[in-house]
């Protein structure tokens, strides 16, 4: 975790669960904006240290088991945007894509290096579907980032909507967790996938309605 200023410590411990996560990723997307050691900010600013090509061709190649293609794709987390513009290259249809994230910096750079997409500053727990979401609608998201109880309910509120979602986590969070796989998390001791891909780098779940 990156070190806070010593000012900002008591402020740290007071905070709740999201207030936390939001200063620490944070401090992560501020950490990499003025270092030179070839890696760029937009990189860094979204936790990485190297570009996660593997992870995200298996995010693209998640996407196409769908049967159908999508009008639109939402990246909840999506710092700055990296993993929108790995799909909009890769895809090969034309799409509208969408980020959310609470860290007011990575929206400035994802807004900043990619114009033509639409970023939102909000924690994704408070974000409301407009009402005239198109049918096809597609959603990543990583259950990491979430409260157990919040994480249920973000997905029974997507499924409700018909929205299709991908459930994906990085590995480095698997192993920290000491999680075999993403069936790990609490919400599938619960509710079934109905279909899912385990990869060596990323796991990857597909609930659909
Ligand atoms: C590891 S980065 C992943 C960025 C992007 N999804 C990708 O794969 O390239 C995780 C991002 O999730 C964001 N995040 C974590 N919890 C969040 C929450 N509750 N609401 C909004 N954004 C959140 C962080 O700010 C961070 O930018």
């Amino acid at each position: 975790m990156p070190v806070l200023r010593m000012g900002e410590h008591w402020l740290f411990f007071t905070m709740n669960y999201y207030q936390r996560s939001r200063a620490y990723y944070r401090e992560i997307c501020l950490s990499g904006v003025d270092d030179h050691d070839g890696v760029s900010d937009i990189i860094k600013c979204s936790g990485f240290s190297t570009y996660p090509e593997e992870e995200y061709s298996v995010i693209i190649e998640t996407i196409r088991y769908f049967p159908h293609q999508f009008d639109v794709i939402y990246d909840m987390g999506c710092g700055s945007g990296l993993l929108l513009n790995y799909i909009e290259n890769h895809i090969g249809y034309p799409l509208k894509l969408y980020g959310v994230d609470f860290v007011e910096e990575s929206i400035m750079l994802a807004n900043k290096s990619f114009p033509n997409y639409s970023f939102i500053c909000k924690n994704v727990v408070d974000y409301k579907f407009p009402l005239n979401l198109p049918d096809k609608c597609l959603i990543m998201i990583d259950p990491y980032h979430y409260r157990e109880d919040d994480f249920e309910k973000l997905i029974l509120y997507y499924l409700q909507l018909d929205i299709n979602i991908i459930i994906y986590t990085y590995s480095d969070v698997l192993s920290g967790l000491s999680y075999k796989t993403i069936f790990d998390f609490e919400l599938f001791k619960k509710h079934k996938a109905s279909f899912c891909i385990i990869n060596n780098s990323i796991n990857t779940a597909i609930l659909t309605t």
